[in-house]
């Protein structure tokens, strides 16, 4: 619904649906990747999960862009990726320490990203995102 009236082409689908990916990479310039199960308690509930939808599923958008000739990869991370380090403010160059399975997945984001522009030379942008809010944020989310 949030789509309603703007000029795009809406192709819904798994992330780890190549075929699916390939259609929707066609002709990309760029790629912002923000699928995820993006929960730390769910991650502890179901590990595989959200290492599929998450780590393997940025792999195969990683993938996926490059069968698309190697269009902007853009993915989002997590300021879970720090775990309990209590340094403020927080920044780049801070040591990881993930302490739940979707830290882990995050930081796997991160890391296939890196690798894929050093092995392939794909252009990226992994963002580590801190608690978002705003405007559309779900009234029932627990932020
Ligand atoms: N919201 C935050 O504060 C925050 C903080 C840090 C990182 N992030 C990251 O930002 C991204 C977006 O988060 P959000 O808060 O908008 O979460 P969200 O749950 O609102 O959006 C995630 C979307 O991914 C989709 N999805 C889940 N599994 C999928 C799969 N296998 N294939 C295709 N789509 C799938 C869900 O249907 C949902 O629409 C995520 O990668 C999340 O890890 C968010």
């Amino acid at each position: 619904a949030n789509l309603v009236g703007l000029d795009v082409d809406f192709f819904e689908g798994d992330v780890q649906d190549a075929a699916l990916l390939d259609r929707a990479f066609h002709g990309a310039d760029a790629v912002v990747h923000l699928a995820a199960l993006p929960s730390v308690p769910r991650s502890l509930q179901d590990p595989l999960a959200s290492h599929h939808a998450n780590a393997t599923g940025t792999l195969q958008v990683l993938e996926a862009a490059r069968r698309a000739g190697g269009p902007h990869v853009i993915a989002a991370s997590s300021s879970s990726v720090y775990g309990s380090n209590p340094h403020l403010p927080k920044h780049e160059d801070l040591a990881t320490a993930p302490m739940s399975p979707y830290a882990v997945t995050k930081l796997t984001t991160e890391a296939y990203l890196s690798a894929y522009h050093h092995s392939f030379g794909l252009p990226v942008l992994p963002f580590r995102f801190f608690n978002v809010y705003g405007p559309g944020q779900r009234a029932d989310h627990p932020y």
